[in-house]
């Protein structure tokens, strides 16, 4: 059976004797269900997990979100953020693989800027450089029980706005292409949500957050910022430092992350995620 060493006192923890490859019996399954729900961050170490495995292992936790337009693996369940070109050498630094990097690199949840915002996603780490380029994630479960209750009082029945564009245009304005803008329209969700199985409640802002309904943007914007200052504060962060082979799963309700810089143009790093879709998300694809 799996076991869990936890990584921070609040959240996360590195799952060992279990192998995610094969065809796991439903008591393991539910066994890391369960810590997925309890520990928002699950690290495992030494999965050397094929795409199809890695796909296969992250459909038992729901359907698959598929990959949105302008990103490397379009159409399909897996996101390849790489920034290795067709010729198999590093690209520049300021190159459209780079910079999706740099995007990643604000505190985000992942798909929040879709109607339906993602359950899961899982990262296996194929590439990774010698120092640098690192993974951070921080509770937004803890995050919510430690602000102040004036602040929880004027959040709480908040709704915010989330567009692709906001964290795109405040990296590179180039970054945002006519296809994305179309397809992917602004959002609005709630600032606190519940995670069903558990009964917590999450702080929920990131980097796509931009307004917040009701609100003068000269104020929203100021607090959006504030809160995920206040999050991401260094003691309630877990950073993981990536071995090649490394699985992570993590809960996007209950966690933002984000991506720590590296040398771009000299060392290669591949990384390739799958999505699990939330409840009722009609943009899912089916495996090949
Ligand atoms: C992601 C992501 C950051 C990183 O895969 O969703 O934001 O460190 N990654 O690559
Ligand atoms: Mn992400």
């Amino acid at each position: 059976m799996p076991t869990f060493e936890p990584l921070h006192p609040r959240f996360g923890a590195r799952v060992k004797d279990v192998d995610l490859r094969g065809d796991l019996d439903d008591e393991t399954f539910a066994a890391l269900r369960q810590g997925f729900a309890e520990y928002s961050v699950l690290v495992f170490p030494d999965q050397p997990l094929s795409d199809e495995e890695h796909i296969a292992f992250s459909r038992r936790l729901g359907p698959l979100e598929a990959t949105k337009v302008g990103s490397y693996g379009a159409g399909t369940p897996l996101v390849i953020l790489s920034n290795v070109g067709e010729d198999g050498k590093v690209v520049p630094d300021a190159h459209k693989l780079n910079l999706v990097h740099k995007a990643n690199s604000l505190w985000h949840s992942d798909s929040s800027f879709k109607p339906v915002a993602a359950l899961a996603s899982m990262l296996s780490a194929k590439t990774v450089p010698p120092e640098g380029g690192e993974t951070e994630y921080a509770s937004m479960i803890a995050a919510w029980e430690d602000l102040p209750e004036s602040t929880k009082a004027k959040i709480e029945n908040r709704i915010a706005v989330h567009h692709f564009a906001t964290s795109r245009n405040n990296t590179d304005k180039r970054l945002m292409t006519k296809a994305e803008y179309n397809e992917l329209p602004p959002v609005e969700h709630p600032m606190v949500r519940e995670i069903p199985e558990t009964g917590k409640r999450a702080l929920y802002v990131g980097s796509h957050a931009g307004a917040i309904i009701g609100m003068p943007d000269e104020e929203a914007q100021p607090l959006i910022a504030e809160l995920i200052e206040f999050a991401t504060r260094p003691e309630n962060v877990y950073t993981h430092k990536w071995s090649e082979k490394d699985a992570v799963l993590w809960d996007n309700r209950a966690v933002v992350h984000r991506g720590r810089p590296f040398a771009r143009d000299k060392h290669a790093r591949v990384m390739i995620r799958t999505t699990i879709a939330g409840a009722g998300s009609t943009d899912i694809v089916e495996a090949p």
